[in-house]
């Protein structure tokens, strides 16, 4: 630990609760996250119980509610389920221990997305023997880099995440920016029935593309009404956890300033009109939410052509913040330093994934999707020495968009007009993205595309990190 991070700490604790004994110093989650309870005292260390299983969520108020699978806090005898589950909210450098157990009737994992944690504890379906049904397992990871992460089963993506398993993990750093509201926007869809229950129906385009709800979900509910501060500087973490839809937020009349991406704060912030969020990516933004109280600002989404030939729907509205009294201190002001991001250096080591789909001549068979012609579990992994810096190009041969994911490590992609760490990137249809990537992790990591139907209808591989020897 660095005397920066001991003197941050200090003074967090003190500034926090004016502790004396060193018990912990409450870290704020976000608005919007429900944390998991953590039942070490340690200001260093979080120890939590998390179980899943079948739960009711109601999606429509008024309706029936639907039959789900869960993630609950086993501390917690009030909890009962919650959609998005409840949340690890911790700091760099903190030890984090959850104890997991299944009452789910199917073996599942928990992938702690975008976490550089041990491979042997990453819930891949390389990495773990799955949970099966009553078993337990318990994870057991250190922070280390400050951002917005999730949490979700890595066996049977498509059905088991569609159904409700997945959470978010808020990591707080010492170059926390100041807001007058930190807020997560867990971005998803889902299909239901008029009654309410989820749609058990699968189409062939569900399969083709990954499964599209016809609800949009922020924080496990529909078009919410989320009250705010006018004249407020908000942070906004989103995350998109469906199966296939694709996010274009955007503020009418206003841009928007985009902080961070999946691994954290960007050296320098941009500015968009709208912001494309993929299936398993992260954004975080800086909002000024001026005007006059009792204006509504509606957070929207814009049709974006991922292929296929997807009907625009035109803008559809995922949540509305209504202004209220001011704030009662001055704006905090932006930070003189954002994130440190030093660019990988070019390297001659180059490996191709060529991203390919195959439409199936028999309409009640299923598509088939390969990275290099392989399809999961058929694959030969890809072998790397730990310490390895590498560029990998994606190609992506198929008629729709591919958002390319990569356990254990961050990335930087190339070419692309701002700098940043990634875990999750877009290809888009018929294009190629190339990222460089230093491959520190030793162990075997999945990649995959986010999509979750086509992950689990082979467009995954494995890289197996060898270890360099001492
Ligand atoms: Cu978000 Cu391999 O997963
Ligand atoms: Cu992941
Ligand atoms: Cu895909």
């Amino acid at each position: 630990m660095n005397a920066r991070r001991i003197a941050f700490l200090m003074s967090s604790i003190v500034v926090a609760c004016g502790d004396v004994d060193g018990a912990e110093a409450p870290i704020e989650a976000p608005i919007g996250a429900r944390p998991l309870i953590d039942v070490d005292p340690a200001a260093d260390r979080i120890e939590v119980s998390l179980v899943a299983g079948p739960a009711k969520w109601t999606y429509l108020p008024g309706k029936a509610a639907a039959d789900v699978w869960a993630y609950r806090d086993d501390n917690d005898p009030a909890d009962l389920g919650q959609i998005p589950g409840p949340a690890i909210v911790g700091r760099v450098g903190d030890h984090v221990t959850v104890h997991f157990r299944s009452e789910l009737p199917e073996p599942t994992t928990i992938h702690w997305h975008g976490l550089r944690v041990a491979a042997s504890h990453d819930g891949s379906n390389v990495s773990q023997s799955p949970v099966e049904p009553g078993g337990a397992f318990t994870y057991e990871f250190t922070l280390t880099d400050a951002g917005t992460f999730w949490f979700h089963p890595h066996l049977d993506g498509d059905v088991q995440i569609e159904r409700g398993l997945y959470a978010p993990i808020i990591v707080r750093g010492d170059d926390e920016v100041g807001a007058d509201a930190d807020r997560l926007l867990v971005l998803d869809d889902v299909k239901l029935e008029s009654t309410g229950a989820l749609s058990t129906t699968i189409t062939s385009l569900d399969l083709m593309v990954g499964r599209q709800g016809n609800v949009l979900l922020v924080n496990g509910a529909r078009q919410p009404r989320l009250d705010a501060a006018v004249g407020a500087r908000e942070r906004w973490r989103l995350l998109n956890t469906a199966n296939g839809t694709y996010f274009n937020v955007a503020l009418p009349g206003r841009s928007l300033r985009v902080i961070a991406w999946d691994g954290g704060l960007l050296p320098e912030p941009y500015e968009a009109d709208s912001l494309l969020i993929a299936p398993g990516e992260r954004y975080e933004l800086l909002v000024d939410l001026d005007g006059v109280e009792g204006d509504e600002i509606e957070l929207r989404t814009l049709h974006y052509d991922r292929g296929h030939e997807l009907p625009d729907l035109g803008p559809r509205t995922l949540a509305t913040f209504v202004l209220g009294p001011p704030p009662t201190h001055p704006r905090p002001d932006a930070p003189a330093r954002w994130g440190t991001v030093a660019p990988l250096p070019d390297t001659a080591t180059r490996r191709e994934f060529v991203l390919r789909e195959e439409e199936p001549a028999d309409p009640s068979a299923e598509p088939r999707f390969y990275i290099n012609d392989e399809a999961f579990p058929l694959t030969t992994p890809v072998i790397s020495n730990q310490g390895d810096l590498e560029i990998w190009e994606l190609r992506n041969d198929a008629e729709m968009d591919h958002p390319f994911h990569l356990h254990g490590t961050f990335f930087q992609v190339l070419d692309a007009p701002h700098l940043g760490w990634k875990d999750t990137v877009n290809v888009p249809m018929k294009s190629t993205v190339r990222f460089a990537v230093r491959l520190d992790n030793p162990g075997e990591w999945m990649f995959h595309c986010h999509i979750l139907e086509h992950a689990e209808r082979g467009m995954m591989g494995v890289l197996h990190v060898l270890e360099a020897s001492p």
